[in-house]
């Protein structure tokens, strides 16, 4: 039976520690994905605008038989609508596409730093619209470096409850995971398994022989025991349900430090800071 642990947010809420992600799956495979993930156990789902599939994931939802209140589900802003007025109707758009009239935690996808003259602050000021209205049970950001979550500190009194970033034992992120801790603000990792570039690594294999699980399980478990919340994709059924087996085991110390030392700050996707979207 899986107990997945719940992370206490810098504004009250709580977020499941474990979910699935949706990212690159197609709308027409979404549904049952999600249905397969639900039925599994997962209560937690990220999608986002640029997804394309908020709606299956909401009609896969409202399917479930689940209360909407039973489940924590992420979207975050197309990175074509920072500015405040684009913000406010993709807002609504999303919450209409998923067929909610909240959202338990929205994010800006990304900073682009390079766009809209580098104002990425008006578009965490129109996010604070949504939290305070309600819509927005919480809010975030993603891809955000140490110096962009320094900028918002100083030009905007509502913090980030989390900072969605790229990390996996190829890209620890430690700086960026100390800036976080510091500030309270929860680290969400994204491309956990690395999209799988991570899998066959001689270390992660041999401690996953060694303890008896899969190579995948081994990379979950870490993150899970560093604290970081993750939400890995996938459209296999068989790796749904093993994603979610990794709360009958822990790591040793050793085998946490182990895993960390793998990291060469390589990553799979765009650089934050020049990333125009
Ligand atoms: N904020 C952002 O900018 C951002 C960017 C990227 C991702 N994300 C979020 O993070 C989520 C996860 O990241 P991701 O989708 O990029 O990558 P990921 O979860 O690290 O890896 C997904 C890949 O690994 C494979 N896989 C999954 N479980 C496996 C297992 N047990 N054994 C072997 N292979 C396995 C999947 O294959 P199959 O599907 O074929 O089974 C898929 O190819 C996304 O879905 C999205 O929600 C956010």
């Amino acid at each position: 039976m899986t107990a997945v642990p719940d992370i206490m947010l810098n504004d009250g809420r709580t977020i499941p520690q474990f979910g699935f992600g949706v990212f690159q799956i197609r709308p027409e495979d979404t549904a049952a994905a999600v249905a397969t993930a639900v039925q599994a156990g997962y209560r937690h789902i990220d999608t986002a605008e640029m997804y394309g599939n908020e709606k299956q994931v909401g009609e896969a939802i409202a399917r479930s038989g689940l209360d909407r209140a039973d489940v924590f589900v992420t979207s975050k802003l197309g990175n074509d609508s920072h500015r405040p007025d684009d913000a406010r109707r993709a807002f609504g758009e999303s919450l209409k596409a998923l067929g909610f009239d909240y959202v338990d935690l929205f994010l800006i996808h990304w900073p682009l730093p390079t766009r809209y003259g580098g104002d990425y602050v008006s578009t965490w000021k129109t996010l604070v619209e949504f939290y305070r209205d309600g819509r927005a049970r919480s809010i975030g950001v993603s891809n955000f470096q140490p110096h962009h979550l320094r900028r918002l500190h100083e030009e905007s009194q509502t913090r980030p409850a989390v900072n969605q970033v790229e990390l996996h034992p190829y890209l620890t992120q430690s700086g960026l995971r100390a800036f976080c801790a510091e500030h309270e603000i929860a680290v969400e990792a994204w491309s956990p398994l690395a999209q799988g570039l991570v899998l066959d690594d001689p270390e992660i294999v041999s401690i996953a022989g060694r303890v008896g699980k899969t190579p995948a399980q081994v990379v979950l478990r870490w993150h899970i025991e560093r604290g970081d919340i993750i939400f890995p994709k996938s459209v296999t059924p068989a790796r749904i349900k093993e994603n979610i087996d990794i709360f009958d085991f822990e790591l040793s110390g050793e085998d946490v430090e182990r895993i960390s030392a793998l990291d060469r700050g390589e990553r799979t996707g765009p650089d934050p800071d020049t990333f125009r979207g």
